[in-house]
Formats: structure tokens, sequence, C-alpha cells
């Protein structure tokens, strides 16, 4: 395989040879292929997406880079939720505890942030000492003892999408559908799982704003779970907004023990019981869906969920005094208020400038060696719909500079839209249901 064939039959659109996607992925795994050489293929693809075939070779060679567990010793089903990325995306951290809780095991395998979007690797590093590198018999140790763990691409399991996901955020090649399908699927189907719920966000928030292109990356990752013998049901949910108040990974945590607390804004709470009884009723703790969210709603004020998580994290390292106390998360130096200049009603609040604004912060990664800020972000930020006065709190900014805040301060102007008239009408907070059936 010459490398630099590869690329110029993907660049000029002509089918690739699945042994040659192999042979291509694998050197890069191995060093050699070079970065350049995958980050130009990667856009490539962008361009001309990929065949069924092509798809399935990039599937099977990024799953069997590395270990795929076995975990049929486990008593009970194991169900996993993975999201394609959102602004203020926070669902897997109180989802996890809660489906656990439920009687689920949960074999997270999450991701960084990529793009605009951020990623729950980063929100639960924002906890101090708290470790998603685990070796595997530790993982597993973890989930045995609190039937969840929640861990990232390691060099054992998916190596080579912990590869392909960091160059792909900072390449501008994250929007396409088989390169997000693979690199969910891939980790998904190394986990073990008896089921997957998929949370598919559209919007222009999303990596795919619009509906159909949703639609047809639900349907892309339902097939590729149908051909290999695991369940999948998705669910469209709206990132026309950010989801909840909060932006950027400290602020994100705070915001999760919230809705741990069964307090926590209404959207997150929403989603994070829809996609629980999703969870529940695949792994047969409720008769369907809806049964399983209200099962999901009671368990969360229970407070059980909570204790979970705190347990969770005190054996993935992390100090969980910071589950009653939220106030030892890294704090950023400087917090500068956004106040409504006059009267009216929020008609919008743009995801993705905000997203984009809380990356160049420093709560994401811009270049490949970055590392991240975890303090700085935005919160209580305003939804859409609601009326305000001059003077009202429409946000709250997070930074390391007062540089910094002010530039925030500016992309939060051009994001929140006040309106004197009717609100812009936003999607469904929960939309389609996509299953094989
Ligand atoms: N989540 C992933 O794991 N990969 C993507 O490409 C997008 C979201």
């Amino acid at each position: 395989m010459n490398p630099v064939r590869v690329i110029e039959a993907k660049r000029d659109g002509r089918e690739l040879d699945p042994e040659d996607i192999r042979a291509f992925l694998l050197g890069f795994l191995e060093g050699t292929v070079e970065e350049p050489q995958v980050a130009a293929f990667l856009m490539a693809v962008y361009y001309h997406g990929m065949t069924p075939a092509e798809l399935g070779a990039l599937v099977e060679v990024m799953l069997h880079s590395g270990a795929v567990l076995e975990l049929d010793h486990l008593p009970a089903a194991r169900i996993d939720k993975h999201s394609t990325g959102g602004v203020g995306d926070k669902v897997s951290l109180p989802l996890a505890p809660l489906v656990a809780e439920a009687g689920i095991y949960v074999p997270m395998m999450s991701g960084r942030g990529l793009g605009h979007t951020g990623g729950t690797l980063d929100k639960l590093e924002a906890i101090p000492g708290f470790r998603t590198d685990l070796a595997l018999p530790r993982f597993m140790e973890v989930l045995e003892a609190e039937r969840m763990a929640m861990i990232g691409q390691t060099a054992e399991i998916a190596p080579l999408d912990r590869r392909l996901y960091a160059l792909r955020s900072v390449t501008g090649t994250v929007p396409s559908i088989p390169l997000i399908a693979a690199s969910i699927m891939s980790k998904k189907l190394a986990e073990g799982l008896t089921g997957l719920v998929l949370d598919v966000k559209t919007g222009s928030g999303a990596f795919l704003a619009d509906l159909d292109a949703s639609r047809e990356l639900a349907r892309t990752m339902v097939a590729l779970g149908r051909e290999r013998g695991l369940p999948v049901v998705a669910r469209l949910t709206a990132m026309d907004r950010p989801l909840g108040q909060a932006v950027g990974n400290a602020l994100e945590v705070a915001e999760s023990l919230a809705c741990l607390r069964g307090e926590g804004p209404d959207d997150l709470r929403t989603v994070v019981l829809a996609l629980a009884g999703e969870m529940l009723a695949m792994g047969g703790a409720a008769p369907d869906a809806d049964v399983g969210a209200e099962q999901a709603g009671a368990l969360l004020d229970s407070g059980l969920p909570l204790e979970r998580f705190r347990r969770m994290v005190e054996a993935q390292g992390g100090d969980a005094a910071v589950v009653d106390d939220p106030g030892r998360l890294p704090k950023a130096p400087v917090v500068r208020e956004f106040l409504a200049p006059r009267r009216g009603r929020v008609a919008a609040v743009l995801p993705r400038p905000i997203g984009v604004g809380v990356v160049e912060m420093g709560g994401g990664r811009v270049r490949l060696a970055d590392t991240i800020d975890p303090s700085v972000g935005v919160d209580a930020l305003v939804a859409p719909g609601t009326p305000v006065d001059a003077g009202d709190l429409l946000a709250r900014v997070h930074a390391r500079t007062e540089s910094d805040a002010r530039r925030m301060l500016a992309v939060l102007e051009a994001a929140v839209l006040l309106d004197d008239g009717d609100p812009q009408r936003p999607l469904p907070l929960l939309g389609e249901r996509i299953s094989a059936g």
C-alpha cells in the first residue's frame, strides 16, 4: 500500500479497496503513515463521503485496533449512551449513575472536546484527580463494583479512534457522516454492550445542523449496529440552543451535580430522563421508554444516583468532596456578567459561536498539543423564549484574563438575540426516535 496513492484515489472520488483502508490506517498507528497524510485522507473523506463497503472497512479497522471487551459474565444488561456532540451537552454525567442505579451496567467510553463541542472526558477531568485513562483491569473493577465506569479511548481500546478523533478536531474534518458514525460505533462495539442508545443532536450547534443529515447519521449508526448484532436506538434531540445553562468543563460538572441532586435546568433533566428511559427499556428494567423515564425521574429524586456518582469519582481517583461542594472545582480568576441591553424577549441563543468562544478562551483545543483550562466558560445562560428587562442577567463569563472576558462578552452580544415579537420557533427538545424496527 502506497499512502500517497490511497490519498489520491480518495481525493479523486474513487472507491477504495477495504484492504487499502486497513493498511493505511494501521500504518498510521504503527508510524509508517504520517499525520499530514491522514489529515489529507480525512479531508478527502469529508468531501467525498464513503461507500457502505468503505465505511464497513473503516469501522472494522477502528474496532479491532484494540481490545474488544467480553462482558458476558456480568449478571445484567450492558447499555451505553453516546452523543454526536453538542454545546453544553453534559448528559452523560448524570445519566450513567442514574441508569447504573436502576440495575444496568454502563461501561462508558467517551471522547474529549471535538471542534466547537465539549467532551465528557474533559468535563470529568475538571474534577481534581479524576482519571479517565484507567487500565483495563481497573476499569473492570470499577465497573463490577459500581455498575459503571467512565473512561476514554485508550491505548488498549479503540486506539485508532483516539488518534483520528484528535486529528479531526484540529483539521476541520469532524462534520462527516462516515467519520462520526465510525468513530462512535467503533468505540461502542468494543465495549461488549447488549444495547446502545444514541443522542443524535440536530440544529445549528450540532456537527450536522440539518435535520435530514442528522436522520441519515442516526440511520447509518443503527445499521452499523444491526449488521454487527448490537441493538441501537437513536433519539434526535435539539441543539439549536445550548443544553442547560452552563458551557465549559468545570461549570458543566457543577450543573451535572445539580441535576443529580434533582435540581438543575429542566431541559437537561428532560433529556437525561428520556435517554435513561430508552436505556432502561433496552436493558429490560422498564416495559417501555416512557415508563422507564418515569422510573428514572423517581430514582433521580431519591439521591441514590448522586451517591453512586460520588463513589465512581472516588474509585477513579477524583476528589469526591466536589460532589457536596462544587466550589472545590477549578475557578476562573475573572468573572463578568452579561446583562440585557434593553427590555425584550430572548429570541435565540446560538450555540455554535458560544461553543467556539469557550474553546478559544482555553476550554477546548485548537491545536493537538493544547491543554485545557477546565475553569473557563459561561454559566447562568438565559434560555430562548425568556422575557427580560434591561439590566437582567443573560449570562456570566468565567475567563482567564480581562481580554478573554471582553472577547466572550462580544460573542454573547452576537449570540444571544433579543426580539420584541414572537420568539423564533425552537426545535422540539426531544425529536424522532430511530431504530432498526
Ligand atoms: N462523538 C464521537 O465519539 N465521535 C465523533 O465523531 C463525534 C462525536
